[in-house]
């Protein structure tokens, strides 16, 4: 699920390629945003791809409707890689809490949006990206992996932002590649 450009759903999508990913299937991609990137990168790679319409986690409805859309096709695990809606109690629990989230910072520091920037803000010298479990609080659940980036004095919020991908780009599919092998809980 991602609501942007979708530059971490093709790392995912190019482990699987290469074979990082295995015995794995990427069954749907899912996105609030119509023209989002990451459907665009979904359609090329020949993943079906649907967008569900807005969702807020308040609407009973909106709920509803992205937990029966992505019901269907019956995954294993739900991986959020740039969904930028806090989800409902109800959708944790339709999918049995099988959710991870991809969050740019080194959590539990820098929570919420903007995670970069706040780090960049508060003049911190190391940031990074966690992949952590979903659970009611935002940004709270169980840290899975995190991976960590230096920022020098050389650096600009650009390039952070960069490295950060950079970084969220290879600890995703790693985390997910473990999953699917069974070592994570
Ligand atoms: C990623 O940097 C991810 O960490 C962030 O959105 C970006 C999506 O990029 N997620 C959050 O901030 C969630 N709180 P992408 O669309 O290029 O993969």
């Amino acid at each position: 699920m991602g609501s942007g450009k979708g530059t971490n759903c093709q790392a995912i999508l190019d482990a699987q390629r290469s074979g990082l990913i295995q015995d794995c299937d990427i069954v749907g991609v899912f996105s609030d945003k119509p023209n989002s990137g990451i459907l665009e990168a979904a359609k090329l790679a020949g993943v079906p791809q649907v967008y569900l319409g807005s969702y807020k986690h308040s609407n009973v409805t909106d709920d509803e409707r992205w937990v029966s859309g992505i019901k269907k096709f019956r995954p294993d695990l739900i991986v959020l890689a740039g969904f930028m809606r806090i989800l409902s109690n109800q959708f944790i629990q339709a999918f049995d809490s099988k959710i991870i989230n991809l969050h740019p910072s080194l959590l539990p520091s820098f929570r919420g949006k903007d995670a970069v920037t706040q780090a960049w803000n508060a003049g911190v010298k190391i940031t990074g990206c966690t992949v952590h479990w979903v659970s009611p609080e935002l940004d709270a659940g169980k840290i899975i992996a995190q991976a960590p980036v230096r920022i020098m004095s050389s650096d600009t919020l650009e390039s952070v932002m960069a490295k950060v991908q950079a970084a969220e780009h290879m600890l995703l599919p790693a985390v997910i590649a473990e999953i699917s092998e069974g070592f994570c809980s």
